[in-house]
């Protein structure tokens, strides 16, 4: 099938940062979110992106018009009734997701794909409140979505063979890299790394070292971009949160037992970089 029409659901960071991927690609892309200061916010971010892309010499002038031009915004699922594709990136909550798939079964065209960014939550559970699970998928990028080159496409129960084709195709030509997977909590990305993270905050809550120090041993040591808990800051620490309590309760296993610190930190509202304070204060 072809795809030009895309909408993308949630302007948060990774919403807003696979709008930007899908219109530089040329693609037609609505962004969708609750409100329209939060569409506000994240065009804001992709025309911040786009004009230091311009000013690195990386990206013409041409080129950021164009893109600009191919985005639009809209806080009505309804305007998905003209998509070949839509890409759900909103809060990791069952619920909230399975809520706006079930809506956007009623709107989107039939022949159109429903995927979802979802970092751990299980895609067949999804596909299954909606007429069409063969056409659902998981399509989960990373962090930061303009720079990483990895989309893990994760094959819920019941998803096509054709469906699947068509995202792996879509995926090259944002030119990123599919790597397939199947539908287990955390799929692999996050299985591996979400419990390196929680024992990282393990680490401080047990008074080992300070986040400075554990930082630094996986920076200088393990030669990691980011260290563990600059990362969690980065991803934002409800998003661990709700990762570790989906491989905990989809495995049944103590070893996914989220750290107490880190529901603490939830609970005080310290998202990370995005509520100006986690492990690290941010201005
Ligand atoms: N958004 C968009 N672009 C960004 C960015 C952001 N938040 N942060 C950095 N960049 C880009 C910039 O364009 C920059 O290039 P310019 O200087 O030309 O503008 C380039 O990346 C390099 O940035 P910096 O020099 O400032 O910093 P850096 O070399 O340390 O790279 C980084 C930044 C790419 C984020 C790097 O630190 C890194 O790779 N960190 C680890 C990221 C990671 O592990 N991501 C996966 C998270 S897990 C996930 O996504 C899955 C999940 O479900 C939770
Ligand atoms: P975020 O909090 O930055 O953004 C979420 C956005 O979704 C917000 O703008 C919010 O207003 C919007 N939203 C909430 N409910 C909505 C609804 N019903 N309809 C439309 N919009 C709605 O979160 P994020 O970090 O961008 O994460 C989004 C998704 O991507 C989650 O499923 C997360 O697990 C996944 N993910 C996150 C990362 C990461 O590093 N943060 C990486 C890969 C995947």
């Amino acid at each position: 099938m072809s795809i030009q029409n895309i909408m993308v659901i949630g302007a948060g960071q990774m919403g807003a940062g696979i709008a930007q991927v899908c219109a530089q690609s040329g693609f037609q892309v609505k962004l969708n979110d609750l409100s329209q200061d939060a569409l506000d916010k994240g065009i804001k971010g992709i025309e911040k992106r786009l004009a230091r892309a311009v000013e690195k010499g990386r990206m013409s002038e041409q080129d950021q018009n164009d893109t600009l031009n191919r985005l639009s915004t809209t806080t009505s699922l309804q305007d998905s009734n003209d998509c070949d594709l839509v890409i759900e990136a909103v809060v990791e909550n069952m619920d909230v997701k399975t809520k706006v798939f079930s809506e956007l079964d009623q709107h989107a065209p039939k022949h159109a794909i429903l995927a979802s960014n979802t970092s751990s939550l299980p895609i067949t559970e999804i596909a299954a409140v909606t007429e069409r699970a063969d056409q659902v998928i998981g399509m989960h990028f990373m962090n930061p979505v303009p720079v990483m080159k990895l989309v893990e496409i994760i094959r819920g129960l019941q998803t096509s063979d054709e469906t699947y084709k068509a995202i792996e195709d879509m995926t090259k030509q944002l030119d990123k890299n599919p790597v397939e997977v199947n539908d287990f909590p955390g799929f692999v990305s996050n299985r591996v790394l979400m419990p390196m993270i929680n024992e990282a905050i393990y680490t401080v809550y047990e008074g080992v070292a300070e986040p400075e120090a554990v930082d630094e041993v996986m920076k200088l040591g393990m030669n990691h971009p980011m260290g563990p808990l600059t990362l969690a800051d980065f991803i934002g620490l409800d998003t661990c949160l709700y990762i570790m309590e989906v491989l905990h309760d989809g495995f049944g296993d103590s070893k996914y037992r989220p750290c107490p610190l880190l529901r603490q930190y939830v609970k005080a509202g310290w998202l990370g970089k995005k509520s100006g304070r986690g492990f690290y204060k941010y201005e």
